[in-house]
Order: structure tokens, then C-alpha cells, then sequence
């Protein structure tokens, strides 16, 4: 027998098949075919669904189910870690259901479990059998998946439901848009998984009969297999746009998948958070005749109860499949001893630490975090050269970072990451002489030392930046139609500084200082922040008509660009975005062109350009220097500058 952890531990084949066998739940239950098991429910979180209906499912199959009622009144009281719960209670049991609050725990217990675990809910992760009822309903009710459109509605960001969905969707061949609430968009990690493992991409399109019937949210986007994406950086191209659109109210709605706001996972618990809701306006509207309405429940007031008594409202049917589907899911384990196949293989290689000290997962509820002696610091490597970036992914939570400091355990020196460096970096790894750090503090706390220097020049002195960046804050006012509705926002961490620079340009010409936010590609936390407001119940800026100017250093490929953009149009419908940067290096991969421009700076692959400001770490004066990777082979030292860099490479 074996676990279930995420959605992709199963094949579409394995999918249909579980239920072929919940078609047949009645022959199961007759057949007793789990008489003499015994499952063992832990729930470290509430429930009323997944652990009834795991419970009825076992015993509906002749087997035995022993449970913690509380698991407060557990030895988890008293300290015991979820790896020692695991293992002593694999010897009472032969399959553990566990729910947890945190994110890649059940993982990290099925490390040490000696018999099966099925992933019942795990923090703001994954919840692979919700998925599973929930295709079930979908399969029932429409006859088929493939081809269908879903829109997932309302907290995609915390709803783990959501995310084993859109991945178990994605790869039914089914349509996406997603209705998020604001600042509660799809998870950039689940976005990247969707690319690269399922070839889905994004684009934003505006759709206003959605709009019509579910109150309270904006933003729409759409998930077909299609080269759409181009939206994402073509500021605001109105063909495109209207294509989208029309695409967009031509489509067949079959299902709306509605999702309660996970408070529990806010910091505030999300008390002044606007969310959507779905009202008697959509039973109404003549479009949606057919389209059912979907819920993993418990709702608390997104759904308007009137919806309880149409046709359309088969949340109550979907948590009922709970049963059969548990039971197919039991049977088809119980009589697996095949090896697990995934579904789609994980991209990039496992990392683990040569060193004592090396990076942490980002992830605040991760297991990594709250209870590392469960867990091994394990991440998968991406070496993501659409933005010269190194990236780990942790293999409990799957949230990604990026990494800034590469070191060789054998010459024990470091340098920031450059992704000219790719190749060394990939033999040091081969060899196992890779080390990676978070910060600089780590490395030199193990004795590594900077790499050596070489020949540098100066671009831009102090004087020149505070000139270039007065211009074109200058520049800026003089092309905003509605001052006031201006947005800055910084690419973290050197963008997000010229952006404060920006804003206090604006603020001495206006009188009056302009909002300011920071959007930050590879974190674990929001994506978009507001700068300069201690109030977190705020949220993140509403882009919604919006004149956004985005502000970053060095432009070079455009990559990193494209990215931010694709960040903005996920979370919000600017009226505008324009593109500020101190430095244009003179290479463009993605038609991504600056509207304001510090200095033009033509300069080859081989070059690097930096932008140090004061307060950065170590900086005591500002400039933009050039210089250039010398040979960076496995045996030489990395050469790159005398100081030791926090700032990104472009
Ligand atoms: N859908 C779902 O997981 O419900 P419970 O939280 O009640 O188990």
C-alpha cells in the first residue's frame, strides 16, 4: 500500500479508476474488502466531512477505525513531535488519515510512518481527496472533464482545495479562470507548477457577466493552452485585450467553484477583507442556466442559501460522494502494490545541504519551520534563466525562493549567484561541493570568504543617480493623467529602494506623496505589499484603475519584467503600467520597452552591471559599476568584484 500526499501521486489512470471502483461502492460495501484493517484518524485541525466521511467509508468496508477525538488532548501536548505520532502510531493502525495545520506536514510524517498516510488537508497546501470528490462530482454531473471550464472563486490563495484542484484540472484538459479575492490570488508557486508541469499559462481578460453575478471581485484570468500570455507584456495591448475578452464572454461556464475565506490562515483573520459572493443575481442570469455550483464546505456567507434549493447548487451532493469516493480510494490502496507513479515528475534535482547552516524554507507554516527535527532540509533546484535566477523549492511545501549566495565547500569562497555562473555552479553540484546561502552572515559564519575582485568601472556617480532619478520622477508627473491614482511600484529589494526615491521626488513636486508598494518575484509571503503603512489589515494596493509605474534598476533581458507584470495583471486591472529603470543595458528577450530611463548602457552577456545604493548591505556610497565574470571554470576561484554583494545580478 502507499501514501497519498498530493494529487500528482496519482495518474489520470489511477484517477478513473478510483472511480470506476466509487461507482461500485455498493458491490465494496458488500464485499467487505477491508475487513481486518483498521485506519487511524489524526486530525490536528477541525472537520466535520473528510473525517466522517473517511470514518464511514472504512467501516462501510468492514474495516476498524481508532481516532484522537482531540488532538489537543494528545501526547502532542506534551511536545511529541508529528514524526514520533507517526511512527508509534503506524504500529495501531495499517493507514493513518491526517489532517495539519501545517504545510508539509503529513509529508514529513509519512517520512516516518511504517505504513500508508493519506494527506486529509495539509495547512494551505494541498488536499488531494477533496480534489477527488470533487472530479468525481464534476465527471457525474457533466459526463466528463475534459474541455469543461471551472472558475475557482474567492480565497485561491490559502484554499488548498483550490490548488490540488487547478492542478488536477490543468491536467484533465479542463479550462481555468480564476475570480480571486483581493490579494488572495493564486500562490506564484502553483502558477510556475501549472507552466511547467502541465504547459498551462495565464492571461488576464475581463469578463463582465462574471462580474455581473459575483459581487465584490474584479479580477478574472483565464487558463488556456494557448499563447495568450503575450498579454502579460504588452501593456495593455487593446487587441489583444478585446480578443481576450470575446474569448472570454463566449465561453461556457460550466462549473463556478466557490471557496470560504481560510481565516484561519490570516494574520488578522481576514476581519476587514472584502470577499466575493454568489448571490440570487446568478440563478437569474439566463448564461448560467447550466452552470453548476460547487463548494468543499464548510460555506459561511459566500453562498447565498436560496442556491440551496436550485438545481445548480450541488455542494450538498459533492460532500456526499465523500463516501464512495473514500471508499474507492481505500480499496484501490489497499490493493496497490505498485510503486508510486507521479503523475507529472517533479522538475529540477534534490539539494540538501552540504553544510550545517544553509538555506531555510521561506514558508512560514512550513514543517521545515515550525518543527525542522521532522524534517531534512531537502529543496529542488531550478536554475530559472528566464530571470537569471537560482531557485530552491522546498519538498515539503513546494513554495520557491531565490537563492543569493553560491559557495564551494572546497575552496570555501562565495559570491552572489550569477546565472553566468550556471554551468560551474551545476559541476560543483554534480560533485557535491555546492553550498548555498541565505545571507552573507552565514557564510562567513562557517569562514568562507568573498571571491576576489576584478576591474570595475564606475557608470554613474551619486550625483548622476539623484540626477537621473529626479528626471524621471519629473517625467512621470508630467504623463500620469490622474496623480492621484498613482501607484510606484518597486521590483524588491534595489527597485523597491529607487521607487521610495521615486515617491519622495513626487512627494516634494505635488505636496503630496503618492502611494508606494513593493512586488517581490521569488518570496514566500505577498507578492504585493504596501510600503510605508504599518496597518496590515490594509492588504496589499488595489491595482484596480490604477496608473501603476513599476521601478527597477537594470533592465537587461526583460525577464524579470515580465514576470513582475505577470504578477500586476494577475492581482488587478491597472488602467496603465508604465516601466521606470535607472539602467538600460540594451538587450531585450521579451518586448518589454521602458518609459523612463536613468542611462543607456549597451553592454555584452559577459558584463555585469550593478546598482549599489546606500543602505544596502555595506554600501557607503551609491553608484552603478560594470565589471566582468572571468572565466568562471570549476577550478577557478569566481571572480566578480572586491566587495561582498547583496544585490541581485542583471
Ligand atoms: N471539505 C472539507 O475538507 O470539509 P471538512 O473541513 O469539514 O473536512
Amino acid at each position: 500500500m502507499r501514501s497519498l500526499i498530493s494529487i500528482a501521486d496519482l495518474t489520470n489512470d489511477e484517477i478513473e479508476e478510483i472511480f470506476a471502483l466509487a461507482d461500485s461502492a455498493g458491490k465494496l460495501r458488500a464485499d467487505k474488502v477491508g475487513n481486518g484493517q483498521i485506519m487511524a484518524t489524526l486530525f490536528y485541525e477541525p472537520s466535520t466531512r473528510t473525517r466522517l466521511s473517511f470514518e464511514s467509508a472504512m467501516q462501510r468496508l468492514g474495516g476498524s477505525v481508532i481516532s484522537c477525538s482531540d488532538m489537543k488532548a494528545s501526547s502532542t501536548a506534551k511536545g511529541e513531535t508529528v514524526a514520533d505520532t507517526a511512527k508509534v502510531v503506524s504500529s495501531y493502525a495499517d493507514v493513518l488519515v491526517v489532517r495539519h495545520n501545517w504545510d508539509g506536514a503529513v509529508q514529513a510524517m509519512a517520512e516516518h510512518a511504517e505504513v500508508p498516510i493519506i494527506n486529509a488537508g495539509d495547512g494551505g497546501h494541498e488536499h488531494p481527496t477533496q480534489t477527488l470528490c470533487d472530479l468525481y462530482t464534476l465527471r457525474q454531473e457533466k459526463g466528463g472533464l475534459k474541455g469543461l471550464t471551472v472558475v475557482v472563486c474567492g480565497d485561491l490563495k490559502n484554499g488548498r482545495t483550490i490548488h490540488s484542484l487547478v492542478y488536477a484540472l490543468a491536467r484533465f484538459g479542463a479550462n481555468v479562470v480564476t475570480l480571486a479575492a483581493n490579494g488572495m490570488e493564486l500562490p506564484q508557486y502553483v502558477i510556475e507548477r501549472l507552466e511547467r508541469e502541465y504547459d498551462y499559462g495565464f492571461a488576464p481578460v475581463a469578463s463582465g457577466d462574471l462580474n455581473s453575478v459575483v459581487t465584490e471581485t474584479d479580477a478574472l484570468y483565464l487558463t488556456p493552452k494557448q499563447p495568450h500570455q503575450l498579454a502579460l507584456y504588452t501593456q495593455v495591448d487593446k487587441v489583444i485585450q478585446s480578443q481576450l475578452n470575446t474569448m472570454a464572454t463566449g465561453l461556457r461556464y460550466d462549473a463556478f467553484y466557490m471557496t470560504r475565506k481560510q481565516k484561519e490562515r490570516m494574520r488578522d483573520g481576514g476581519a476587514n477583507i472584502s470577499y466575493p459572493t454568489i448571490g440570487p443575481e446568478f440563478l437569474q442570469e439566463k448564461r448560467f442556466q447550466d452552470t453548476v455550483v460547487m463548494h468543499p464546505l464548510p460555506r459561511v456567507d459566500e453562498l447565498s442559501p436560496e442556491l440551496d434549493k436550485d438545481r445548480r447548487g450541488i455542494y450538498f451532493k459533492q460532500a456526499a460522494y465523500g463516501v464512495p469516493v473514500r471508499m474507492a480510494l481505500l480499496q484501490f490502496l489497499f490493493r496497490s502494490n505498485r510503486a508510486p507513479q507521479r503523475a507529472a515528475q517533479k522538475a529540477g534535482r534534490t539539494y540538501r545541504s552540504p553544510e550545517p547552516i544553509g538555506p531555510k524554507c521561506h514558508n512560514a507554516n512550513c514543517i521545515t519551520v515550525k518543527e525542522p527535527v521532522s524534517t531534512e532540509r531537502r529543496f529542488r533546484i531550478y536554475f530559472a534563466d528566464h530571470i537569471g535566477a537560482l531557485i530552491l523549492g522546498c519538498d515539503y511545501c513546494d513554495h520557491r525562493f531565490k537563492v543569493d549566495y553560491v559557495g564551494n565547500v572546497k575552496s570555501k569562497r562565495y559570491s552572489s549567484y550569477d546565472s553566468v555562473l550556471g554551468d560551474t555552479i551545476r559541476a560543483w553540484w554534480d560533485k557535491g561541493e555546492l553550498a548555498l546561502f541565505d545571507s552573507i552572515k552565514e557564510a562567513e559564519e562557517l569562514s568562507y570568504e568573498p571571491t576576489k575582485s576584478s576591474a570595475q568601472r564606475i557608470l554613474m556617480t551619486e550625483e548622476e543617480i539623484a540626477r537621473a532619478l529626479a528626471e524621471m520622477s519629473q517625467q512621470i508627473l508630467t504623463d500620469c493623467r490622474d496623480p492621484d491614482r498613482l501607484l510606484i511600484l518597486g521590483v524588491r529589494s534595489v527597485g523597491a529602494q529607487l521607487a521610495q526615491r521615486i515617491a519622495n521626488e513626487i512627494e516634494a513636486r505635488r505636496k503630496r506623496r503618492p502611494e508606494l508598494g513593493e512586488i517581490e518575484i521569488y518570496g514566500a509571503g505577498d507578492e504585493l505589499r504596501r510600503v510605508g503603512t504599518s496597518d496590515p489589515e490594509l492588504g496589499p494596493p488595489s491595482l484596480k484603475d490604477r496608473e501603476v509605474v513599476l521601478v527597477d534598476d537594470v533592465i537587461y533581458t526583460g525577464r524579470t519584467v515580465k514576470s513582475a507584470l505577470s504578477i500586476i495583471f494577475r492581482s488587478g486591472r491597472p488602467q496603465s503600467v508604465r516601466l521606470a529603470v535607472l539602467v538600460d543595458r540594451g538587450h531585450r528577450e521579451v518586448p518589454v520597452k521602458p518609459n523612463y530611463v536613468g542611462k543607456n548602457i549597451p553592454s555584452s552577456e559577459q558584463e555585469r552591471v550593478r546598482v549599489r545604493l546606500r543602505g544596502e548591505e555595506r554600501e557607503t556610497t551609491e553608484q552603478v559599476v560594470i565589471y566582468s565574470i572571468i572565466n568562471p571554470s570549476v577550478s577557478a576561484q569566481i571572480v566578480v568584484n572586491s566587495k561582498p554583494e547583496k544585490a541581485a545580478n542583471h
